[in-house]
C-alpha cells in the first residue's frame, strides 16, 4: 500500500504559502489606536497594532515569536480585517482564517485561535482608547 506524503511546496495552497512567508505586515507601532497581545498555551505570543480612522481599520500590523503557522494566521487576520469597520472585524473567526488558508494543518488550528484572540483584544482595546484617548500614550507594549 502506498503512503501519501505531504509535499510542502506542492501541496500547500498559494494563500497559505503567501501568508506563511510574507513579512510586509510585521511591524511594531509605537502609539497604536488598538493594541492586543496574547500568549498561547504553546508559549507563543502574537501582538496586533491597529491604526483606526472613523471606526475603520486603516492598517493593522503584528509581531510574533510564533511558528510559521502563526505567522500565516496573523497575516491572514491582518489581510481580512484591514479596511473593515471595528464591528465587522469582530466577525472574523478561526474558521475564517482556516478557510482562507485552505491548508492550515488541523493540529495547528490553535495558531488561528491564538491570532484571533490577539485581534479581539486589540479590538476591545481600540474601543477603550476611543473612550479615553489620553491612555494611548501610557499603553505599554
Ligand atoms: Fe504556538 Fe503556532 S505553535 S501558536
Amino acid at each position: 500500500m502506498e503512503t501519501e506524503t505531504f509535499n510542502f511546496w506542492q501541496d500547500h495552497s498559494t494563500q497559505y504559502l503567501e501568508m506563511a512567508f510574507s513579512t510586509d505586515r510585521r511591524e511594531r507601532v509605537e502609539v497604536a489606536d488598538g493594541y492586543g497581545k496574547r500568549t498561547g498555551e504553546c508559549g507563543d505570543t502574537v501582538e496586533f497594532f491597529l491604526v483606526v480612522n472613523h471606526g475603520i481599520i486603516k492598517s493593522i500590523t503584528f509581531d510574533t515569536d510564533g511558528c510559521m503557522n502563526t505567522n500565516a494566521c496573523a497575516n491572514t487576520v491582518a489581510l481580512l480585517s484591514e479596511g473593515k469597520s471595528i464591528e465587522k472585524a469582530w466577525e472574523i473567526t478561526p474558521d475564517g482564517i482556516a478557510d482562507y488558508l485552505q491548508t492550515l494543518p488541523q493540529n495547528e488550528y490553535h495558531c488561528a485561535e491564538l491570532a484571533i484572540g490577539a485581534l479581539y483584544l486589540a479590538l476591545s482595546n481600540c474601543k477603550e482608547m476611543s473612550r479615553n484617548p489620553w491612555k494611548k500614550a501610557y499603553q505599554r507594549k
